[in-house]
């Protein structure tokens, strides 16, 4: 039997101890489809509503009219949801366990100290100035301190835009000038495997962009005690900011239409673009799905090693376990710091129930040998789960055998930052598994496969995977650019959300996923325009034109391969492929390096100038047989010398 074919059926305790299963979950998802407003309507009293909803579901896909509304005409809080409901029942329980990079560093906090946390740090903001509705943007590290800043943001109807702590000061530049944010929160610097990240001066490199007009206050918390410049018109340390502040704040009353966060994410084409995520259907959908994908039980430690900068962190590390009471385990540091060991030993040290990680990870420590778990025993650890990109059958008997010593379902979760939560993924009371399959939709889902045409193809069959209908947790919109919100999702498929991957149904009509269809790559589980990567390239003075395209990598799962055409009279140097490199990461960040550049005098363009990306990625991969028709080329010779010259790996 092929590794593919595998089966692990549910075993007769999950199907006991489990959530939901097989029989409520087929009913649950019939009730979900047909009858959306009184599934969710019920659903939505998981969260505490400040004006409770008289409407569940107003949304519409029609690409003249694209407008999601959940609970359109409720009031919540987000941050009342994640602690002050707490209070009275678990005020005492352990809200978060943060491990730091170090092994010797650790803290537990909880739900009432984080409460005060927030409290205090949301009134620091209110002293800046923060009103409702605006966008505060954070760069930091993975300390508490980084929920605590979302979590007092959503108190006062702040809305936070986290970017990534590996972005570079160009992409805060961008950011901060999309989003008119006029306070930063920031760290001296970061400790990430056992080295210091420089996050303020990147933030003081890029608030120094002459585009950055809106910047009143940065927030700086002393993270590492590193030295720092200090603009005193402009910095303030977190611990001073807050010294004097109240550990009590009352909470702003939000529309559950109101934006709770914009997080950017890369496209097929453009600059990045601000995901308009909401509060009310977005802390449903959080909730619920980390109950039951999760299916996580009161008093469990759950695990999810994401950065917060991603969606995965502020769905899975903070809204989701928090609204639920849940003990939530945040990590600074990196899997191979002090060795590839350290997953485990964090396992065995907090007792972690439920461990959810990416494929890339798994590959990494895959790629050390069985005995790179021998440190640590596991035990605790009851479930696994998997998201960032597909996760191939042998990496997944690896996470299945080893990481989870054979006794742990697998629950591998496709979704997006555009959907705020998952939407594909086995359950464990309910799916058999099969290694690298995504399984079933949630609740409220409705996958589809169509052609290229937008034709809904029926049965066993692989296609571009659409969803058909709105579901809470969805992206409501692209930050001051709705158009660009329905161009982007709507308009490929008429009526149909579009979400840039293929995808096969199996017999047993079980989602698979395939990848991107479209001109985005996904490099060790971080998304990336292709278009992005192309655009810093050629903003170099040696380069006269650049394509790039993903191929296959063994940890990676894509690698970035670099097509470049320089000028006339610039030489082709190893020296210049290194500067290009340096160039890149400066541009967009370290997860952008190129780990391939090729030199070539010319690309492979129709004769209308169109470059025929898919020639590039075939040889990229190493499969230059099967090139297709290349006829249609200006120049047919272009592909030989490309391939002659192509990179060994
Ligand atoms: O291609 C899919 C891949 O990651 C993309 C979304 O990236 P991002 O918005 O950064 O969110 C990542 C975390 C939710 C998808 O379009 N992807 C994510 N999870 C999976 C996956 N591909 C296959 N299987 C998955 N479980």
């Amino acid at each position: 039997m092929s590794e593919q074919q595998k089966v692990y059926p549910v075993t007769p305790e999950l199907a006991e101890s489990a959530w939901i299963n097989k029989e409520q979950y087929a009913a649950m998802y019939k009730e979900s489809i047909e009858s959306p407003d009184t599934f969710w309507g019920e659903q939505g009293k998981r969260i505490d509503w400040i004006k409770p909803y008289t409407k569940v579901k107003n949304t519409s896909f029609d690409s003249h009219n694209v407008d999601i509304r959940w609970y359109e005409d409720g009031t919540l809080n987000a941050s009342y949801n994640c602690l002050d409901r707490h209070l009275e029942k678990r005020g005492d329980q352990v809200a978060i366990i943060w491990e730091g990079d170090n092994p010797n560093e650790d803290k537990k906090i909880t739900y009432r100290e984080l409460y005060h946390e927030v409290c205090r740090f949301a009134n620091g903001l209110k002293k800046l100035g923060v009103k409702k509705g605006e966008v505060v943007t954070l760069y930091m590290p993975m300390v508490p301190e980084a929920a605590i800043a979302m979590l007092a943001c959503a108190r006062i109807g702040a809305v936070h835009s986290v970017i990534f702590g590996g972005f570079s000061p160009d992409a805060i530049a961008s950011r901060v000038v999309e989003s008119s944010s006029r306070v930063v929160i920031t760290s001296d610097e970061g400790y990430r495997g056992g080295k210091n990240v420089p996050l303020k001066e990147n933030v003081d490199d890029g608030l120094n962009n002459p585009n950055v007009k809106t910047v009143e206050h940065v927030v700086v918390l002393k993270r590492t005690g590193g030295d720092v410049d200090w603009n005193a018109d402009r910095d303030v340390w977190w611990h001073e900011l807050i010294a004097d502040c109240a550990d009590e704040c009352p909470i702003e009353e939000m529309n559950a239409e109101d934006p709770l966060f914009i997080l950017f994410t890369s496209g097929s084409t453009g600059a990045p673009k601000g995901l308009k995520h909401t509060t009310g259907g977005y802390m449903v959908y959080a909730s619920m799905t980390h109950q039951y994908i999760f299916d996580y039980k009161p008093g469990e430690v759950y695990w999810c090693t994401a950065d917060v900068g991603w969606i995965t962190g502020h769905t899975y590390i903070v809204y989701g376990p928090l609204a639920n009471g849940g003990t939530t385990l945040m990590f600074e540091g990196v899997p191979s710091y002090p060795d590839y060991g350290r997953f485990g030993q964090v396992c065995d040290k907090h007792q972690v129930n439920i461990f959810y990680t990416a494929p890339t990870a798994v590959r990494a420590l895959m790629a050390q040998g069985d005995d790179v778990m021998d440190s640590s025993s596991r035990s605790s650890i009851r479930l696994l789960a998997s998201v960032g990109e597909p996760i191939n059958p042998e990496a997944w008997e690896w996470y299945y055998r080893v990481m989870g010593n054979s006794k742990c379902p697998i629950i591998d979760t496709w979704w997006q930052t555009e959907t705020g939560g998952i939407l594909i993924a086995p359950l464990a009371g309910v799916t058999d598994l099969k290694p690298g399959c995504a399984s079933i939709p949630f609740f409220g889902v409705q996958p589809a496969l169509v052609d290229s045409e937008g034709r809904i193809l029926e049965g066993e069959t692989e296609g571009n995977l659409v969803i058909l209908d709105a579901w809470p947790g969805q992206g409501r919109s692209i930050w001051g650019d709705h158009e660009r919100f329905v161009q982007t999702y709507f308009t490929t498929y008429k009526g149909m959300y579009f979400t840039g991957d293929g995808c096969r149904r199996d017999a047993d009509g079980l989602y698979w996923i395939t990848g991107r269809v479209d001109d985005v790559i996904n490099v060790s589980g971080h998304r990336m325009g292709t278009a992005e990567v192309e655009s810093a390239m050629v903003a170099h003075p040696s380069v006269a034109e650049a394509a790039v395209v993903g191929y296959p990598h063994d940890i990676k799962g894509q690698g970035i391969y670099v097509y470049v055409t320089l000028n006339d009279d610039v030489e082709a140097t190893d020296d210049l492929k290194k500067e290009l490199i340096k160039w890149v990461r400066k541009e967009i960040g370290p997860i952008a390096s190129p780990d391939l550049i090729q030199f070539s005098a010319g690309l492979p363009k129709t004769r209308s100038g169109k470059i025929m990306r898919r020639i590039l990625r075939k040889i990229a991969a190493n499969e230059t047989d099967g090139l297709g028709d290349t006829s249609t080329l200006a120049d047919p010779s272009v592909v030989d010398e490309l391939i002659e010259n192509r990179l060994a790996r």
